[in-house]
C-alpha cells in the first residue's frame, strides 16, 4: 500500500476536498453516512444517493447540523430498479464527479428479486452498482484523478460467483448469495481497473471493506424473515463485537482519499479484517482472475443493458 504508514491513519489525514463532488450510495445510514460525514467535513460536496427520500432527507439534515457549512444533497437512487439507476444518472446535476462510493448493500435476505427480476443481493450489491458506475463513467472520465471505491466484505471469502447461476436460480442460500455478491464487487473492481488502465484513464478503481461494524446491515435479514430472535441476536452481536460505523468507514475513506491508493487495491481494518486502522485486506484469489472478471463484466453488461463504449476492449 502506497503513501504513509496506515497504522495511525485517521480522518485527520484526509486532504482538503473543496471543489470535489462525491456520490455515496446508501449514504443515509451506517458506513455510508459515516463516510459522507467525513467527506463533507473536509469540504467535498456530497450527494447522498438513497432509496428512501425520507431517510435520505433525515440524514441530510443531520449532516448539515453536525457539519456546519456542509454541502450535502439527497438524490433518489434505488439500486433494485434499473429504471431508478438510469434516472439518477440522467438527472445527475454535475458535469464532473471526483468520487463514487459504491457502498449501499443488503445482506443475507430471504429470497427476493429486484424490479428487473434479479436475485436481490446480486442485483443490489453488484448489478445496480455496475450499471450506476457505467452510466456515470463519462463524468468520472471528465474528472482528472477521479476514484470509484466499491465496498466489499470479508464475507466474500465464503464464496466465488457461479457464472452459470449468477441469480441463484438453481438454488438460493442467503449467505452464499451474499458472499457471491461481495466477490462480484471485487471482480468488478478488478475488471474496471483493468479497463481503465487499458484506456489510459486517470480514474482509480479500488475496493474497501469496513470489517465488522455496528450498522443496520445485520438485523435487516432476520427482520425481513420475521425472525425476532435472529434480529435480537444480530443487535446483541453488534453491541458485543462490532466497531462503530465511524471506525468501519475508515478503510473506505482511506481508499477514497489517501494519496497513492493503487488501482484494484483492497483496504480493510488491520486487525483480523475485523477492526482497526486501514491496511491491505485479505483477498480471495478468485477475485483477481482476469478471465472471470471479464466474463462477469460481459454478463453484467448484458443483464443491465449498460456497456460503456469507452471501456470496451
Ligand atoms: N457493517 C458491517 O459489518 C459490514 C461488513 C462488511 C461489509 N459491509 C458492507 O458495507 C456496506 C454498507 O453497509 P452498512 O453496514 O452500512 O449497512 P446498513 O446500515 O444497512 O446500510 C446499507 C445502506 O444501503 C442502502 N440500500 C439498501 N438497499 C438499497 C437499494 N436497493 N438502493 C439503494 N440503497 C440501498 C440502505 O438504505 P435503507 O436505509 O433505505 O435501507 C442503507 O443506506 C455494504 O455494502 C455492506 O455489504 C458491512
Amino acid at each position: 500500500m502506497a503513501g504513509r504508514s496506515t497504522r495511525d491513519w485517521s480522518p485527520r489525514d484526509i486532504p482538503a476536498l473543496d471543489g470535489r463532488t462525491a456520490v455515496v450510495t446508501g449514504g443515509n445510514g451506517g458506513i455510508g453516512l459515516a463516510t459522507a460525514r467525513e467527506l463533507a467535513a473536509h469540504g467535498a460536496r456530497v450527494v447522498l444517493a438513497c432509496r428512501s427520500e425520507a431517510r435520505g432527507a433525515a440524514a441530510g439534515d443531520r449532516l448539515v447540523t453536525e457539519v456546519p457549512g456542509a454541502l450535502v444533497e439527497v438524490l433518489r437512487l434505488d439500486l433494485a430498479d434499473l429504471g431508478s439507476v438510469r434516472a439518477f444518472a440522467e438527472t445527475f446535476p454535475y458535469g464532473r464527479l471526483d468520487l463514487l462510493v459504491n457502498n449501499a448493500g443488503v445482506m443475507a435476505l430471504p429470497y427476493g428479486t429486484t424490479a428487473d427480476g434479479f436475485e436481490t443481493q446480486f442485483g443490489v450489491n453488484h448489478l445496480g452498482h455496475f450499471a450506476l458506475t457505467g452510466l456515470l463513467l463519462p463524468r468520472l472520465l471528465a474528472t482528472p484523478g477521479a476514484r470509484v471505491v466499491t465496498v466489499s466484505s470479508p464475507a466474500h471469502l465464503m464464496g466465488n460467483i457461479d457464472i452459470r447461476d449468477l441469480n441463484s436460480e438453481r438454488r438460493y442460500r442467503r449467505w452464499t448469495a451474499y458472499a457471491r455478491s461481495k466477490s462480484a464487487n471485487l471482480l468488478f473492481t478488478h475488471e474496471l481497473a483493468r479497463r481503465l488502465a487499458a484506456r489510459g484513464a486517470d480514474v482509480t478503481a479500488a475496493a474497501a471493506h469496513p470489517g465488522y461494524a455496528d450498522t443496520g446491515l445485520q438485523a435487516a435479514g432476520p427482520r425481513m424473515a420475521g425472525n425476532r430472535t435472529g434480529e435480537r441476536l444480530a443487535h446483541l452481536g453488534n453491541r458485543l463485537f462490532a466497531q462503530p460505523a465511524t471506525a468501519g468507514a475508515l478503510p473506505v475513506l482511506y481508499a477514497a482519499t489517501a494519496p497513492g491508493v493503487r488501482p484494484d487495491s483492497f483496504t480493510g481494518p488491520a486487525f483480523l479484517d475485523w477492526r482497526g486502522a486501514p491496511a491491505p485486506a485479505r483477498r480471495a484469489p478468485w477475485t483477481t482472475d482476469d478471465r472471470a472478471s471479464a466474463l462477469l463484466w460481459e454478463h453484467s453488461a448484458r443483464l443491465t443493458g449498460v456497456d460503456p463504449e469507452a471501456l470496451k476492449p
